[in-house]
C-alpha cells in the first residue's frame, strides 16, 4: 500500500467547492494536488491554489489547478506535509527546503491538515534535524548562535548540482541536529531571533488534524 498516497487522497476529500487552498509541497502533498486536480475535471468544483515551491506551483499547473496568491485570497485550507509530528502535533518541516513559503501558508490558513504516513510519528521532536533558511553572508554567526543553544549545524548540499542547497527564494539551508528538543515552542522562537534565519522548520501549535496512511488504512488524528 502507498501509504502517502492514500493520505494524500483522503486530504483531497476535505476539499469543498469554492475554497482556496493552500498548496504544501513534497512527496505526499504530491498525491493531494493530484487528486485535487481530478476532483477538479470529475466533479466540476470550482477552487484555487496557493503553492508553496515551485515544485507544487508547476504541479498545481499540470492538474490544471487555476494558482492564486495571499495578496489576492485568503486561505480557507492548507494541506502540507511533515518529517516529524510529535504527540502534541508539533511538527519539523523543510526536508525539500520550502519550510519559509510553508510556514506563510500553513499559518495563515483557516485550517491546516498534515498528511504523512505513520512513519513520522515521533514521541519527541528532534530525529530529523531542524532546517533553516537563511542569508548566505550569515553562515558563520549563525552557526555560532546555534552551537550555543546546543544545536550542530551543517549547510545542505545538493545532490545534482555542485555546492549547497539554493532555495526557492535563493538562499542557503542549513539543517542543525539537537539531541532532543524538549520545548519546540521555544525553539521555534530563539531559532527565528538569530540574526540572518530567514525561517525554521519547526512549525509549533498549528495543526488543526493530521491525516496518517498507515497499513490499516488511513487514520485521522485530532
Ligand atoms: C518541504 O520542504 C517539506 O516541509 C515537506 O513538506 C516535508 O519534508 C514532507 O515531505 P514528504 O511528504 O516528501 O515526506
Amino acid at each position: 500500500m502507498n501509504l502517502k498516497k492514500i493520505a494524500g487522497f483522503a486530504a483531497a476529500e476535505e476539499i469543498k467547492d469554492n475554497q482556496i487552498i493552500g498548496l504544501g509541497t513534497g512527496s505526499t502533498t504530491h498525491y493531494f494536488i493530484e487528486k485535487v486536480g481530478m476532483k477538479i475535471k470529475e466533479e466540476n468544483i470550482e477552487v484555487m491554489g496557493i503553492p508553496t515551491s515551485y515544485q507544487s506551483f508547476l504541479l498545481a499547473k499540470q492538474w490544471k489547478i487555476p494558482v492564486t496568491t495571499l495578496d489576492e485570497h485568503d486561505i480557507d485550507i492548507a494541506v502540507d506535509g511533515a518529517d516529524e509530528i510529535d504527540p502534541d502535533f508539533n511538527l519539523i518541516k523543510g526536508g525539500g527546503a520550502a519550510h519559509t513559503l510553508e510556514k506563510i501558508v500553513d499559518y495563515s490558513a483557516n485550517e491546516l491538515i498534515i498528511i504523512a504516513d505513520d512513519s513520522k510519528l515521533v514521541d519527541k521532536l528532534g530525529k530529523f534535524p531542524v532546517p533553516l533558511e537563511i542569508i548566505s553572508e550569515s553562515v558563520k554567526p549563525v552557526f555560532s548562535a546555534i552551537h550555543d543553544m546546543g544545536g550542530k549545524p551543517k549547510i545542505r548540499i545538493a545532490k545534482y548540482k555542485d555546492g549547497p542547497v539554493i532555495s526557492d527564494k535563493g538562499n542557503f539551508i542549513i539543517d542543525a541536529k539537537f539531541e532532543k528538543i524538549d520545548n519546540p515552542i521555544q525553539l521555534e522562537k530563539d531559532l527565528n531571533s538569530i540574526p540572518g534565519v530567514i525561517e525554521n522548520g519547526i512549525f509549533s501549535q498549528m495543526v488543526d488534524k493530521v491525516i496518517l496512511g498507515t497499513n490499516d488504512g488511513v487514520k485521522v488524528l485530532k
